[in-house]
């Protein structure tokens, strides 16, 4: 009786020739079949061939193997890094078997990636785990990527050092997290108001969006920002809350040199008079508080909306608990949103808030500064005529002024220059406007 050989190729190698030819080239697994059976042939062996994506398909293979074949050839493929079973098959049928494969098995990791450039991590302790962490993460070909995750790892590992965290604080704190993500949804953004009551929101908005005077400051943009609110032109009626009282917004728009600004795109939100937007109402009919208008040929937009009022945060979920086991209350400022769009101009997001209103200096998201607070105002005889509201009703009016784009991208980065030096984090350089290690 001729020998035979079982050949037994494993997960993938059914794409030999068109998954990534330039590690595996363009022979398919038939060519490669064929010409093994050709030289089997030739030698007077029999060859059998085999192939799966199948782990339990290989096992069981190479167990029917017994009795018939006398040798094995295996390309495991990725089962190669992970597979105890294909392993123990291999012993236990007790046929010689060889192991063969395209690329290294040494150099490349079960994901595609070299292996050889994988640092060597051992002895790991509290003391140089971060330093291992940031090692093994140094791979990363993204350099502001891994600057960022570098800084995270090392203040997240330092915190937990500082504070000898606990092994059931950090268990309390993921199910914390968890709970937040869970309460996520297309209309609750239980992450963004995470964010904002422990001010980073603000924090982040501050840096990447200077605004040098005379330009308006920005603010938090807040979880209620929704995609959904419609065009409307000037003078609209955007509030549609019987409750709620009556009160035109009268505004204008110019750049930092004066220059008004028209065609601006303003996206423009508020709560009813109840204090909630229109997305916590489970059964609306559609958008309510909310338009997105632009500034006409003077640069001014005007609309009629309600006298905002102040209201609590979302606090029926994790956040909320949060606060309250930080005995701190849940509501925010009376205020208006904005949103500027224009071409060549820093996005600007901001808001205006009633001065004087019991939360203006416990705003429970950081929100409010002093540029951004106005006094409720009267409409004159003259304003009731032109813009067809009632003489005496209540009145915002306010002037924002748009800083170019180029003039904010250099603040930001000579803010960063400024702050890298006064941290004194080394040698850096800037990459997309963005501060990253300047290393050779
Ligand atoms: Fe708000």
């Amino acid at each position: 009786m001729s020998q035979a050989i079982l050949i037994i190729n494993g997960p993938n190698l059914n794409l030999l020739g068109t998954r990534e030819p330039q590690i595996y080239g363009s022979t398919t697994l038939a060519d490669v079949e064929t010409a093994a059976k050709q030289q089997a042939a030739d030698l007077g062996v029999t060859m059998h061939t085999f192939q799966s994506n199948h782990e339990g398909a290989i096992i069981d293979r190479i167990h029917e193997a017994r009795g018939n074949c006398q040798y094995i050839i295996i390309n495991a493929g990725a089962y190669t890094h992970t597979s105890v079973g294909v392993r123990d098959a291999l012993s236990g049928v007790a046929i010689p078997f060889v192991e063969v494969h395209i690329t290294s098995a040494q150099t490349t990791a079960s994901n595609g990636l070299p292996k050889a450039e994988v640092p060597i991590l051992k002895d790991l302790t509290i003391d140089n785990i971060t330093d291992n962490v940031n090692l093994i993460n140094g791979q990363c070909p993204d350099p502001r990527l891994k600057y960022v995750l570098e800084r995270l790892t090392q203040h997240l590992h330092d915190f937990a050092r500082e504070t000898r965290l606990s092994h059931e604080e950090w268990m309390t704190g993921l199910q914390f997290l968890t709970k937040v993500g869970q309460t996520c949804t297309e209309v609750r953004q239980e992450f963004i108001l995470l964010s904002d009551i422990f001010g980073l929101s603000l924090l982040v908005d501050s840096i990447d969006h200077p605004k040098p005077p005379p330009s308006t400051e920005g603010t938090v943009l807040g979880p209620f920002h929704s995609h959904e609110a419609q065009p409307a032109p000037n003078g609209s009626l955007i509030s549609h809350d019987p409750a709620g009282e009556p009160c035109l917004v009268l505004c204008t728009l110019s750049n930092t040199a004066g220059t008004p600004l028209a065609g601006v795109k303003i996206d423009i939100w508020e709560t009813d008079s109840h204090g909630f937007y229109d997305v916590q109402y489970p059964g609306r009919d559609g958008p309510d508080q909310r338009a997105v208008m632009q500034s006409d040929e003077q640069g001014v937009f005007w609309f009629k909306a309600i006298v905002p009022v102040p209201y609590p945060i979302p606090h029926d979920g994790p956040v909320g608990q949060l606060l309250m086991k930080l005995r701190r209350h849940w509501f925010r400022p009376a205020h208006v949103h904005f949103m500027f769009e224009k071409e060549g101009y820093d996005h600007l997001i901001t808001a205006l808030y009633l001065r004087n209103d019991p939360y203006e200096t416990s705003d429970a998201v950081f929100g409010v500064k002093e540029s951004l607070l106005i006094d409720l105002g009267t409409v004159s005889a003259e304003q009731a005529q032109r813009y067809g509201v009632p003489e005496g009703s209540k009145l915002i009016s306010y002037d924002f002024v748009l800083v170019g784009k180029a003039e904010s991208d250099g603040l930001r980065e000579a803010n960063a220059r400024a702050a890298m030096e006064k941290l004194g984090l080394g040698k850096m350089r800037m990459w997309r406007g963005l501060p990253v290690p300047d290393v050779d």
